[in-house]
């Protein structure tokens, strides 16, 4: 019997079978589920890849984040509305294409990027439109970079004093096997490695939170719903390092006491599954994947859930909730996920880089881990570099590098600012460029996006705030709220038409949003804002005039 869980798959076979899912099929796949058919409507609108509105055959998403924008997207995107005979959003009359703009597609090192049905393809120039469109079938034919193509997969920009370049294979697994559940939860904590994915809590602590927990199963999932405009080094780890995060998982499975482990990968890098697979596979042939792991008794296996467009469902209770098959709506925390997760068992959830650092800290010990970083952030952190520079790309570098160090590796010049962590970060102006990237400085998920002097920030944060405000999930005020607000004032203050007084509403409304927002994202959705009103007061201009509603209340 199919179960709610599998919503999502059922909704992507019909999506790509018949370019929508009509309401005929959704009472169908109620009567399949036994549920109400407004449960399938409401998941079927929730997430960007379903559509109740039937798509072009060949469906083309330009990527729309500050670096694809910085690189020229809109003139790539004008190219196709005038082959195309339509404007972005609509469809060709003979149902062919349909043109979209998209959020970040994970491709930053390589814009202007599209997603052509399944495809990610990068480096694609107005020039290149017309081939696009008429070689769709033969990708191989392009000059653009194919990622599905790329045999090996993107290698790190830079090798060298990093953790990735030397691993001996399943070396972290048979070492845990050898230490046992407790001893390898004590290795992690002393290792003292905090979540790579962004909201940085001590890993040993989250698993030893979830092997104390009670519940009849318990779960491991991997985070790859990687959606962070700038964010795009899981998808190399993934390409490169995909029996990293195998083992990984393997490892915080046999810690906790976990039979069965999920990798959720966003839909955006469908077609990076078959590296994840391979390794599966390959784990399962050496008996390092299964039943009785090793010869240990260890039993755990991995199946990999496919997301479908919400950034949201990144944020792990969301993450969960998609899992389910319902909308990524954020749950309320306490309890969180150690404690309740994935049907209400204790569940550890780690980010893809998290995981792979884990196997080599098992393979060589927490000692010799924690001789890479700083005091407070030991290890290294993978970054996704891009923007105005000239070379662009995954580095590995050690905690405590600063952000000058980084605009060096990446050969960047004339740096007005730099965002460090995505949208959600925090946008570093020149002068402080001898910060650090380390939890106790500047804390982030791996996302650097440089911006140089002729850039001006409200276009970043019109960016942003557009990105929070398609994304948000709707559950709560003030974030669903308070985001249109927000972006009416940038674009007032942008235009000229903001004045003290209003600034300041804004300020406040940020301050609100900040600390009611029920999760993350309206959270730090505010941050761009607070940093361009009060670090970039050269980009915009107070207006004198006393607004309508002012003169009212005087
Ligand atoms: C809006 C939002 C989006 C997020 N997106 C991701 C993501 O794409 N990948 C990720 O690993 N963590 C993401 N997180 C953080 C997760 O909630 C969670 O902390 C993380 O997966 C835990 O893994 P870690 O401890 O290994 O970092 C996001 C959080 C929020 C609030
Ligand atoms: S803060 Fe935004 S995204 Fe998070 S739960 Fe509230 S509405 Fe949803």
């Amino acid at each position: 019997m199919e179960t709610k869980s599998q919503l999502l798959a059922i909704l992507h076979t019909i999506q790509q079978k018949y370019g929508y899912i009509s309401n005929e099929n959704m009472q169908k796949i109620a009567n399949q589920l036994d549920i109400h058919p407004v449960e399938v409507y409401s998941v079927v609108s929730f997430y960007e890849f379903f559509s109740t509105k039937k798509m072009g055959k060949t469906v083309i998403r330009v990527s729309g984040c500050m670096s694809n924008e910085i690189a020229g997207n809109a003139k790539v995107i004008k190219a196709f509305e005038k082959k195309l005979k339509i404007k972005c959003g609509q469809t060709t009359k003979d149902g062919k294409f349909t043109l979209l703009k998209a959020s970040c597609l994970g491709m930053c090192d390589k814009p202007v990027a599209i997603m052509l049905n399944n495809n990610l393809i990068g480096n694609v120039t107005e020039k290149d439109v017309n081939k696009i469109l008429k070689v769709d079938t033969k990708l191989k034919q392009k000059s653009c970079y194919v990622e599905s193509l790329n045999k090996k997969g993107v290698s790190f920009s830079q090798t060298g004093k990093v953790i990735f370049s030397d691993y001996k294979p399943l070396s972290g697994l048979k070492k845990a096997i050898k230490l046992g559940g407790e001893k390898t939860i004590k290795e992690v904590r002393s290792s003292n490695i905090k979540g790579r994915g962004g909201a940085g809590f001590t890993t040993g602590d989250k698993w030893q939170f979830a092997s104390e927990a009670y519940g009849e199963n318990k779960y491991i999932i991997c985070n790859a719903d990687e959606g962070e405009p700038g964010t795009f080094k899981d998808r190399i780890l993934i390409t490169n390092y995909a029996h990293l995060i195998i083992e990984g998982m393997t490892i915080a499975g046999h810690a906790i006491g976990a039979e069965k482990g999920y990798v959720y990968l966003r839909y955006r890098y469908i077609n990076l599954k078959p590296y994840l697979e391979k390794a599966i596979a390959n784990f399962k042939k050496q008996k390092a994947l299964g039943k009785n792991i090793l010869g240990s008794g260890f039993n755990f296996d991995i199946e990999i859930k496919i997301g479908a467009g919400a950034y949201i469902c990144g944020e792990e209770t969301a993450l969960i909730e998609s899992m389910e098959g319902q909308r990524g709506e954020p749950r309320n925390k306490p309890p969180f996920p150690a404690n309740s997760g994935y049907y209400g068992q204790p569940t550890v959830i780690n980010n893809v880089e998290t995981l792979c650092a884990v196997s080599h800290i098992l393979a060589k010990g927490a000692k010799w881990f924690k001789k890479f970083g700083t005091e407070k952030s030991s290890g290294t952190k993978v970054l996704s570099i891009s923007g105005d520079c000239k070379k662009p790309g995954v580095y590995e570098v050690e905690f405590g590098t600063t952000i000058n160090q980084i605009l060096k590796l990446a050969k960047a010049t004339n740096t007005k600012a730099v965002q460090v962590g995505g949208a959600s970060g925090v946008c570093i102006k020149k002068g402080e460029f001898n910060r650090k990237i380390a939890f106790e400085d500047v804390p982030t998920g791996g996302a650097i996006t440089i911006f140089n002097n002729n850039r001006n920030i409200t276009n970043v944060a019109q960016n942003f705030l557009q990105f929070f405000e398609e994304e948000s999930c709707g559950q709560c005020s003030p974030c669903r709220e308070g985001m249109p607000v927000l972006l009416d004032g940038l674009k007032d203050l942008k235009k000229g038409k903001c004045n003290k007084n209003y600034l300041h509403s804004l300020i406040s409304l940020t301050e609100t949003m900040r600390n009611s927002s029920k999760c993350g994202l309206g959270q730090t959705a505010p941050n761009i804002f607070v940093d361009l009103v009060t670090k970039f007061k050269k980009d915009y201009k107070l207006s004198k005039t006393v607004r309508k509603e002012e003169e009212v209340n005087v």
